[in-house]
């Protein structure tokens, strides 16, 4: 499963919190916790050109990039993982490379998908949460800008219609979260959501 938003809507806390219960919950089970880009070593040396590179990359060579290092991480990590009966909590995952370079970008989802499904062995996120929150708030809440968040409102209001289409598209896939709400609402909507998909039973006695 893999959570998703504009730059600031809680990604990252609630996959983390989200991996916690999970394991206290299940603890035969094994959780793992991915980030993209990164995740692997090559991921890792890509997201510093991603993240971090001052000079030209050019929107081909951002869906190329991001793609790379989502092929690692599916070969070497994700992969295995799922073979050994893991449960998958990914950060970040294709459906960003949807909506910030297919529709921000304006490269086009179709071509995006494409490199998508290639680098994937078309193996999509199962379950995704889109947490959807207004992206100047998002935007707000992040006290540090990497080089795609630090472009500005413009891009991730585009970033979010991107979201949206996905969503639309495919909604048993990919479930919108209202992300203006407490943490602890947030959370609280994505277990349940979680017990039901899987056919668990959220009574810890
Ligand atoms: P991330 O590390 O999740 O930053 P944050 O926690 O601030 O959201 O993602 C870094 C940036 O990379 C973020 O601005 C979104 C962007 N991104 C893409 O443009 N395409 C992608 O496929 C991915 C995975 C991220």
């Amino acid at each position: 499963m893999a959570f998703e938003g504009v730059d600031g809507a809680g990604k990252t806390v609630l996959a983390r919190i989200v991996s916690e219960a999970l394991r206290e919950r299940f603890p035969e089970l094994e959780v793992l916790q991915v980030r993209e880009p990164g995740g692997t070593s090559v991921g890792e040396k890509v997201r510093k050109i991603l993240l971090h590179w001052t000079g030209k990359v050019c929107n081909l060579a951002e869906v190329l990039l991001f793609a790379t290092g989502r092929a690692q991480l599916w070969e070497e990590v994700i992969s295995p993982a799922l073979q050994r009966g893991a449960v998958v909590i990914s950060d970040r995952s294709a459906y960003s490379s949807l909506a910030y370079q297919g529709e921000a970008r304006g490269v086009g989802a179709a071509q995006v998908w494409t490199v998508n499904n290639i680098a994937l062995q078309g193996n999509w996120p199962d379950l995704v949460f889109f947490l959807d929150v207004d992206p100047e708030v998002g935007l707000g809440r992040e006290d540090e800008h990497d080089r795609i968040s630090s472009e500005g409102l413009a891009l991730q209001e585009r970033v979010r219609e991107g979201y949206l289409k996905s969503w639309r598209a495919d909604p048993e896939r990919i479930v919108r979260i209202d992300a203006s709400k407490s943490l602890k609402e947030v959370f609280d909507e994505v277990m349940e959501i979680i017990f039901e998909r899987f056919g668990w039973h959220n009574d810890p006695s």
